[in-house]
């Protein structure tokens, strides 16, 4: 039997992960101050997101996710926003054309600010200090002052996550992303390479057709398809105080939701069966994202599964698996197998960045864009001889030129990247690698494509 469940049952089990508020009574004020703002979600768009997902788990549709690794106060600007999910439309035009598939579009944006670390502290020139774990919980800065878990930081988050929420909905349909200016839209960051050239003979291409589907009278006024996208957000269900707080019933339906943001994922660190964070994301409708990587048994699987979609409902539960190249083969399989076995409906998707992290010689954590590349391979190629749907990936990116990732057609070295390493945490492939990403998943989706199936993007 399963104790029943509550926005704060999560609260009597053990959680990994969050920080200890030095302010009790600050820490109740913002929870009471943040649980009556009204949600950034509404519960209809959730289950329409689901449904999305259900096609995607029937091999219908493909899942393209990704954003920031952490966002960042300090890099809160509309031009972000704009450059992110301008690269996100780009790289769903690449697989919507090439692979034929409609692309579910989730950022991981307005909202991705709660990081795990790997240590509880962080030493520079043997200063010890407590790890930054995002900008929802403590500062950036390396002084004992800006380390110090400040719950005030939780408002903030909530405002900033707002508003790139409200710009994301009006540029989905305000007319700036209509499927002719997306297609037509250049690649400054990418002039004069293979990838651009790629890109531009395939905007050809798309507006070729887009002039037929007008002549046969289907345009941007009579068809929402042509005229915006659905663009969802996503992110790592982290900070379980913030989370509770903006949790809300449906009146309608009775639904609870996670109101922070659309899809909510457990990360690798988090998925302890009976931790805090499982407890929590069990009891919201929304769709629910859970990290695999090499430690997660076939016996813990099952048991996540059973906890968090019980009934089997299609859509409610994305697996994301991130192995690192070199281990897919190793890891993947026996949990394919798993599921499968035990008829479970679930959304495979990749996440070719958080098993390939590695520090360059430079000192800099990075990503070799040629292991990021190898584990997408590895991990469609696994799908395809298995006879199961790799549906979706899940990546760290931006929208700005940065160099954070080894490799890529500029064949940036370590070197080079101290020139514009700008990350708060992971390292992000740059607008052009993830182009080129997003050009190679074609080519693993054109493989395996439905015989004629295109939506707009
Ligand atoms: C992340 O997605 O930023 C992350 C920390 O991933 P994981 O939980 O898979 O390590
Ligand atoms: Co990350």
């Amino acid at each position: 039997m399963t104790s029943p469940w509550t926005r704060d049952s999560w609260r009597a089990r053990p959680a990994l992960q969050m920080p200890s508020y030095p302010d009790a009574a600050a820490l109740s004020a913002v929870e009471a101050k943040l649980a009556k703002y009204p949600p950034l979600v509404f519960a209809g768009e959730v289950r329409a997101l689901r449904a999305r997902l259900a096609e995607v788990a029937k091999g219908d549709a493909f899942l393209l996710q990704g954003g920031d690794c952490a966002e960042s106060f300090a890099e809160f600007t509309a031009d972000n926003i704009r450059d992110t999910f301008r690269v996100l439309l780009q790289m769903a035009v690449v697989l919507t054309f090439a692979a034929k598939r409609p692309v579910v579009k989730v950022g991981r944006m307005a909202g991705q600010f709660a990081k795990p670390r790997s240590a509880d502290t962080e030493t520079v020139d043997g200063v010890e200090l407590p790890s930054y774990r995002g900008d929802i919980i403590n500062g950036f800065d390396f002084t004992p002052e800006a380390r110090i878990p400040a719950p005030e930081r939780m408002l903030e988050a909530y405002l900033q996550s707002a508003a790139s929420l409200n710009l994301l909905r009006a540029y989905a349909q305000g007319g700036f992303a209509s499927l002719q200016r997306v297609a037509m839209w250049n690649l400054g960051f990418a002039k004069g390479s293979p990838q651009a050239d790629r890109y531009m003979r395939l905007a050809e291409q798309i507006s070729a057709s887009l002039d037929f589907a007008q002549a046969c009278g289907i345009n941007a006024t009579n068809s929402n398809q042509m005229k915006g996208v659905d663009f969802y957000t996503s992110h790592e269900a982290l900070l379980l105080q913030y989370e509770e707080a903006l949790t809300r019933a449906d009146l309608a339906t009775g639904d609870v939701i996670a109101g922070s943001g659309h899809m909510i994922w457990i990360g690798d660190r988090t998925r302890q069966p009976e931790g805090a964070h499982v407890e929590y994301c069990r009891g919201v409708a929304n769709p629910i994202g859970l990290k695999c990587g090499p430690s997660i048994s076939e016996t813990d699987l099952l048991k996540l599964i059973d906890i968090l979609n019980p009934k089997n409902q299609p859509g409610r539960l994305t697996l994301i698996a991130r192995f690192g190249a070199g281990k897919v083969e190793q890891h993947l399989p026996r949990l394919i197998k798993a599921v499968e076995r035990e008829g479970r409906s679930v959304v495979w998707s990749c996440d070719p960045m958080h098993g390939n992290t590695i520090k360059a010689e430079s000192g800099y954590k990075t990503r070799p864009f040629d292991k990021v590349l190898q584990e997408v391979r590895e991990f469609f190629d696994i799908h395809e001889a298995m006879g199961t749907y790799g549906g979706g990936v899940h990546f760290e990116m931006t929208g700005q030129d940065v160099t954070e990732c080894l490799g890529g057609m500029h064949r940036l070295q370590s070197a080079d990247l101290s020139d514009r390493y700008h990350t708060a945490c992971d390292p992000r492939l740059n607008a052009s690698q993830a182009l080129e990403l997003a050009f190679l998943l074609a080519e693993e989706l054109e493989k395996a494509a439905p015989a004629s199936r295109a939506e707009a993007v």
